[in-house]
């Protein structure tokens, strides 16, 4: 305080006594028409009223949208929608005869100096601050008519399906209206020619503005009052394009890889090593579709199910191939069951289903074996049996898992409509 007490000194001299009130007497403005008129409409105005002389009357405010620009939230609850509202109405009490003032007959007013209608966007998110007022310059005619065009953005709440995603479409829906008057006081309706307009906006990240539909609500709850709503409702669809490349084609890969393995033999090792790694691929698909998708959505993108689905059969498949490894080193005798199998498939048309005649290894196989000495033969001819049982249920789990696979690409694939 010691250090500014001099500054402070200064500073409360200069209020007390400003330079220029020296000479201000000779600069006094000179009243010309504008101002004239602008103090005598301005003189006996009362801003807090409707400016109607019956009050049984209503104040009709016609409104255009010209968007600037909408963006989504990050969590994708809340769209921004940016732009230029025109309002416009007519004010019984800001009239004069053009003759009179020099012929103006339009004027700029700031609009807290006037009445302005307080539109209220119903579906706000109250988090943000959504003023109804706004604070601009207007443009007010001799005959009563002031046009207003503030620039606002309007936060609301929509709520997002993310079903198809990434190729979803959202609509997203705004309603406008006067939060306490009812519409025989003032009565929002839309320009009569372009209502909205779209020749300036530019997409916000991420997202295509597809369409706005305008619509009017006539709010009639009762019979004596209506409460007229404006509706917007933007159809906006996600720039897919990115997220298809990180998401979609991955997934797709990983389910081939899983069941290009299922093709190879069982004794290969490397249809093993590819079921896990293709095990292994689901697994960071999963986090990575995490990191992207909107999360706390209330319907799941189905190529989350997808990539679900197909790690359980990846799965699925690593276990059925550990089990026909072991079956195929199984030495005891074969059960009666299993040979009855073996011949049923290979006289039935089963045989063109599971191909058991086409393995060459099988054959190949069973000669190496059969050179060996006569003791050992009844074990080579039941291994030779687990070998074909191994193979008939390696071919059943492949068209089973490929019919599975199918059904689930037809259902679970999103795509570009
Ligand atoms: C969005 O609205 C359009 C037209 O009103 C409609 O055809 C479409 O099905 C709607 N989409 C969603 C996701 O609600
Ligand atoms: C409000 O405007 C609509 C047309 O935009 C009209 O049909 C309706 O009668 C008006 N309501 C009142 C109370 O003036
Ligand atoms: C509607 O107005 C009539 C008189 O015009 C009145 O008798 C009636 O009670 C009013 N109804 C409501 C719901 O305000």
């Amino acid at each position: 305080m010691v250090r500014y007490g001099p500054l402070l000194a200064l500073v409360l001299y200069f209020l007390a006594n400003p330079v220029w009130s020296d000479d201000s007497s000779d600069t006094k403005q000179v009243e010309h028409d504008e101002m004239k008129l602008h103090t005598d409409v301005l003189k006996e105005y009362n801003s807090d009223m409707r400016p109607v002389r019956d009050h049984k009357s209503a104040v009709t405010v016609k409104v255009r949208f010209a968007l600037k620009y909408l963006s989504f939230d990050s969590s994708e609850e809340m769209v921004t929608v940016h732009s230029w509202v025109a309002l416009n109405w007519n004010d019984a009490f800001l009239t004069w005869t053009p003759s009179d003032y020099g012929d103006i007959n339009e004027i700029q007013i700031e609009s807290h100096e006037i009445w302005t209608p307080g539109m209220a966007l119903f579906n706000a998110d109250a988090t943000s601050y959504n003023s109804d007022s706004f604070y601009t310059t207007c443009l007010v005619t001799n005959t009563g008519k002031v046009t207003c065009v503030p620039h606002l953005a309007h936060t609301g709440i929509c709520r997002t399906t993310l079903k198809r995603w990434p190729y979803d479409v959202q609509n997203c829906t705004l309603y406008f209206g006067s939060w306490m008057h009812t519409g025989e006081q003032i009565n929002f309706t839309f320009y009569n020619l372009k209502p909205v307009v779209l020749d300036d906006f530019q997409n916000g990240a991420g997202w295509k503005l597809l369409n706005v539909v305008n619509e009017r609500l006539p709010g009639k709850y009762n019979l004596n009052s209506t409460y007229p709503m404006l509706k917007y409702t933007f159809m906006l669809r996600r720039e897919a394009a990115g997220l298809a490349a990180i998401v979609v084609a991955p997934s797709v890969i990983l389910v081939l890889v899983t069941l290009a393995s299922l093709l190879l033999d069982v004794k290969d090792n490397t249809r093993l090593i590819l079921l896990c790694f293709s095990l292994f691929g689901h697994f960071t698909m999963t986090s990575e579709i995490g990191y992207v998708v909107p999360k706390l959505s209330t319907d799941t993108p189905i190529i989350l199910l997808l990539v679900r689905d197909s790690m359980i059969i990846t799965l699925t498949a690593i276990f059925v191939t550990m089990v026909l490894m072991s079956l195929r080193k199984q030495v005891v005798p074969a059960p009666a069951w299993i040979m009855t199998l073996n011949r049923l498939v290979s006289i039935g048309p089963g045989k063109y289903m599971v191909f058991t005649e086409f393995d060459p290894s099988d054959g190949a196989e069973g000669k190496i074996v059969s050179e060996d000495p006569r003791t050992e033969e009844k074990s080579t001819r039941s291994a030779s049996d687990w070998i074909k049982f191994a193979t008939v249920l390696n071919n059943l789990t492949f068209v089973i898992l490929l019919f599975v696979y199918i059904i689930l690409i037809c259902t679970c694939i999103p795509s570009d409509k």
